[in-house]
């Protein structure tokens, strides 16, 4: 007997970084694992909405409230509409967020998210708010593989979650909790698995990877960060390995040590200094001071020559005068940073820093942003002008949307190549010489 059974469809927003969105793949993954529910991508069509939220910057609480109104609108025409919030938002604001939006019928958190399946049945059952946002469990990432939704050949896998550092400005620690780092088998049998299926490249997440820590029992000795990345790198078939993000702080000579030893480590870092003042690091709390990181990038370049630094930056931290932004530049300048992000500084509620006098104009933080981003923009170019002519390592990842002759890749730096292939390609490595760039975005390279 052929029994069609109606499954639930569910729609999913995502908002914030790379942690977010693997959050989502594995409430996704959860979700529709034993086929109970499937993914819809029309709001309205769906009969669970789940908003994925993000409160590192800006009025994150606002722009909730103008998404629910909208969903609101959605459940006033369908009743049984069930609305979910969970991330970051959701564990700062808890049950606030029900006050002001009585329609919301489920809040969870980042590290609770993997008991969506029970929540949304006693939402069902019960009727009422049903609120979970505990912080320090690692049990989401029992349910972190799915072939169905993660891209076949390149493949997240987080590490650690949360953060002990407490930067003066960020909100992460409130939200996320402490540091807790997932255990190292567990890990590999992942990517053992994820090599399987045919992912290449590995990117490694956690607010900062390189705090990873956890026991070699055998040796009876610290698990650290390179002990993982030399463990992975004895993985068949993973040929790339890159990881977001690290600190600066703990970017120890063990680290910059493994550059040397594993050529799977990718030719690119992202490494956020945030400001080039020593007098501004060390309000925000970050815990080293310009010098510090300009050895760390000396030693690394002492082994990978021409490996690309990235970095996010702040501009307008309370008290960063003109001069303090001048020093900003001039590292920008000497380290020769490749495309970075940089953001106005955001006040967060319960930071340290918001009790901190701020009274530059915002005009002058618009205009000392704009500047950064220029000249970001620039080295980035001259970044890419460099590889002109150049042949690079690329892992193709498909056709382009609108023409099905042109495939594209990426570099080890990030960068978006197109070129001429056939489909056997995709999901492989190729060598591919560089052809043409333009000033904003593509290169253009053919097969070496
Ligand atoms: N763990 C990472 C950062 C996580 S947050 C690290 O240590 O670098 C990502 C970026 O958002 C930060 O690097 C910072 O540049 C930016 N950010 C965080 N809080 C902010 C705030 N209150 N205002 C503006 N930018 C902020
Ligand atoms: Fe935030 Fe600093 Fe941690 S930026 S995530 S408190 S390292």
């Amino acid at each position: 007997m052929n029994i069609n059974i109606i499954k639930k469809k569910i729609y999913i927003k995502t908002w914030g970084c790379q942690m977010n969105d693997h959050d989502s793949s594995i409430i996704a993954n959860i979700l529709t694992k034993n086929n109970n529910y499937v993914i819809t991508k029309i709001p309205e069509k769906s009969d669970i909405l789940i908003l994925n939220t993000c409160s590192i910057r800006e009025k994150a609480q606002e722009k909730l409230f103008h998404q629910l109104g909208r969903w609101r609108k959605i459940k006033q025409k369908k009743s049984s509409v069930l609305i979910a919030v969970g991330g970051c938002v959701a564990a700062q604001e808890g049950k606030k967020i029900y006050k002001r939006a009585k329609f919301v019928d489920i809040i969870f958190g980042p590290q609770t998210l993997h008991k969506l399946p029970k929540l949304i049945q006693k939402s069902y059952k019960n009727k009422t708010l049903i609120i979970d946002i505990e912080t320090q469990s690692l049990k989401k990432f029992n349910y972190s593989i799915n072939t169905k939704i993660n891209k076949k050949f390149t493949s997240f896998v987080t590490i650690i979650e949360g953060c002990n550092k407490y930067c003066s400005f960020c909100i992460v620690p409130y939200t996320r909790g402490a540091e807790v780092s997932r255990n190292q088998i567990d890990i590999l049998s992942e990517i053992k698995q994820l090599a399987k299926i045919g992912v290449r490249e590995i990117i490694l997440l956690g607010q900062n990877v390189n705090a990873y820590c956890t026991d070699d029992i055998i040796n009876k000795k610290k698990y650290r960060f390179s002990d993982l990345l030399y463990s992975i790198s004895e993985i068949p078939k993973i040929d790339r390995i890159r990881y977001i993000t690290s600190h600066p702080m703990e970017f120890s000579d063990d680290i910059i040590e493994a550059y040397r030893y594993i050529p799977q480590l990718t030719n690119f870092l992202h490494l956020p200094v945030q400001s080039g003042s020593n007098k501004i690091l060390k309000l925000m709390k970050r815990g080293y001071s310009v010098e510090d990181y300009e050895n760390i990038v000396y030693k690394l370049k002492s082994i990978r020559p021409t490996i690309s630094i990235s970095s996010d930056f702040i501009i307008g931290f309370p008290g960063e005068t003109h001069h303090d932004f001048q020093q900003t530049l001039q590292l920008i300048s000497k380290i020769n940073f490749d495309t970075s992000y940089s953001f106005i500084y955001s006040k967060r509620p319960g930071t340290r820093a918001s009790k901190l006098i701020d009274n530059t104009p915002i005009e002058e933080k618009k205009n000392r942003l704009f500047i950064l981003q220029k000249k970001i923009a620039q080295q980035s170019f001259q970044w890419r002008r460099r590889m002109l002519g150049t042949t690079q390592s690329v892992l193709v990842e498909g056709y382009t949307k609108n023409n099905t002759q042109n495939l594209y890749g990426r570099t080890e730096n990030n960068r978006i190549i197109f070129f001429k292939g056939n489909s056997e390609l995709i999901g492989q490595f190729v060598s591919l010489k560089i052809t043409d760039i333009n000033y904003h975005t593509y290169l253009k390279g053919h097969i070496n």
